[in-house]
């Protein structure tokens, strides 16, 4: 094996991969896996479809009531057992006295990394072929019907979207293959800051859209008859895949994470930013929304509708919407990275190779995947069967069961098979916080996530 085990304890383990330089880099590193296309394109459109306001408010409880004590948990776990998430979980499985075997559950990360970059890579490729639409002034002035038009026609062509999504693989791999700790570093810095400024910049337009009452009302009004169980467990799902959570990407950025770091601030600082993110996404959206007669509902294609209109209308839109389409891309880009660090360490670990063919290895199955999803907008969309077409079917496999389902392994396994001792010199010594994290991840995380599961595949309810 590549590593020594070494008997004094967990203090003297230490990555294959080297460490973060410093708390700022990990929070950066774990923010840019978070914020993505889940905030700015899957949230507004989820939020929309399921009715809006309860289903916000269901998310926000599920973000701080199981997210957090959730992303903790992995990050405790990773900076433990300092491996891939599949040997860490072997590892510290045998040496809290459990088993092995519970090296699937890493398994299934890095199995659920891969179906999840296979969906998120088409979508990004729309953003990227969205950067020359805009800089070409495509939506100058464009109607409603122009723009919802253009995204038909990008999405309805195999070889257009084939080419994004091509493009998109290719440009991650690219990174993954050099190692991402500095070049992610530095990307996330300059990025996570661009995207709040231009969002701030839209915020203003949709405040004066004429629509920002009812945007806001739509997202922030509380009607629960309009939400299903479904809807709370999409919710959930949601509060899983925006934080990046439940398939060991947090496991195995918190490897590289140095002891004396506070994983509870940390996750607060991610969880946090995520969250800012999310409600700003809503916020600049649904304005616009009902400011056109758009339909909330719409599905995927809303922010590749609504956000062209508004810059088709704006002074300097084809500037700015070319600047937000790059910008978005890039934050896509860096939560793709996390998507396939989980596989890469793996695969380098486990089966020694190296991190370039690991990459070309773990990227071409997913390229392979992708298509499937890639054509489910047009030559395939007649396939349909269970939740609908190749991609949706994907996209709720990954988000609505392997997502929580990954969750709930992973706070029994922290609050339940790893002794106290070994979670509370994680998280710092056994104070009131401690207690709080411990009595959430024992009972009150796994509870909801079995009930909500369950009541939404109709097993109880
Ligand atoms: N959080 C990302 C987003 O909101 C998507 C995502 C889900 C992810 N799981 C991940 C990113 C794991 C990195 C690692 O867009």
């Amino acid at each position: 094996m590549m590593f020594k085990e070494e008997e004094s304890g967990t203090a003297q383990r230490f990555s294959l991969h080297g460490h973060w330089s410093s708390r700022l880099a990990f929070v950066l590193a774990v923010t840019g896996s978070a914020v993505g296309l889940g905030n700015i394109w899957k949230f507004p459109y989820i939020a929309g479809e399921n009715g809006g306001g309860a289903f916000v408010m269901v998310y926000l409880v599920c973000v701080v009531a199981i997210g957090l004590p959730v992303m903790m948990a992995e990050i405790l776990i990773g900076r433990r057992g300092r491996r891939n998430p599949v040997a860490t979980m072997a590892l510290l499985g045998e040496e809290e006295g459990a088993s092995r075997q519970w090296k699937w559950l890493g398994i299934m990360g890095v199995v659920a990394g891969i179906l999840i970059l296979s969906y998120y890579s088409v979508v990004a490729g729309w953003t990227l072929a969205y950067i020359p639409k805009s800089m070409s002034g495509a939506f100058s002035g464009a109607t409603v019907e122009d723009v919802e038009v253009i995204f038909t026609n990008l999405i309805g062509s195999w070889v257009s979207v084939t080419i994004a999504h091509t493009l998109f693989m290719a440009s991650t791999v690219f990174v993954v293959a050099h190692g991402v700790e500095r070049g992610l570093e530095q990307a996330v810095r300059f990025m996570v800051p661009a995207l709040l400024l231009l969002m701030l910049v839209l915020l203003g337009y949709a405040v004066t859209s004429g629509g920002f009452a009812a945007g806001v009302s739509f997202m922030f009004t509380t009607d629960f008859d309009a939400l299903t169980w479904d809807g709370v467990l999409q919710a959930m799902g949601q509060a899983f895949f925006t934080l990046s959570l439940g398939m060991g990407a947090v496991m195995a950025y918190g490897a590289y994470l140095p002891e004396e770091t506070s994983i509870t601030g940390s996750s607060a600082s991610v969880v946090a930013a995520d969250t800012l993110f999310a409600i700003l996404a809503g916020l600049v959206i649904f304005p616009l929304v009902f400011a056109n007669n758009l339909d909330p509902a719409e599905g995927p294609g809303l922010v590749f509708v609504t956000l062209p209109l508004a810059f088709g209308q704006m002074a300097g839109g084809a500037f700015f919407g070319a600047v937000f389409f790059i910008v978005l891309s890039i934050a896509a880009w860096t939560s793709a990275l996390g998507l396939v660090e989980p596989g890469v360490a793996w695969v380098v670990e486990h089966f020694g190779r190296t991190r370039m063919q690991a990459s070309v290895m773990v990227g071409g199955t997913i390229w392979a995947l992708g298509l499937g999803t890639a054509l489910s907008f047009n030559v395939l969309s007649d396939v349909i069967f269970l939740r609908g077409t190749i991609y949706q079917n994907v996209e709720y496999l990954t988000s609505n069961i392997i997502l929580p389902l990954g969750g709930l392994l992973i706070t029994v396994f922290a609050g339940w098979v790893m002794c106290r001792n070994s979670t509370s010199e994680e998280l710092g010594g056994a104070g009131n916080t401690y207690k709080l994290w411990r009595f959430l991840a024992r009972y009150i995380a796994p509870a909801a996530i079995l009930l909500v599961f369950l009541e939404a595949i109709g097993i109880i309810g």
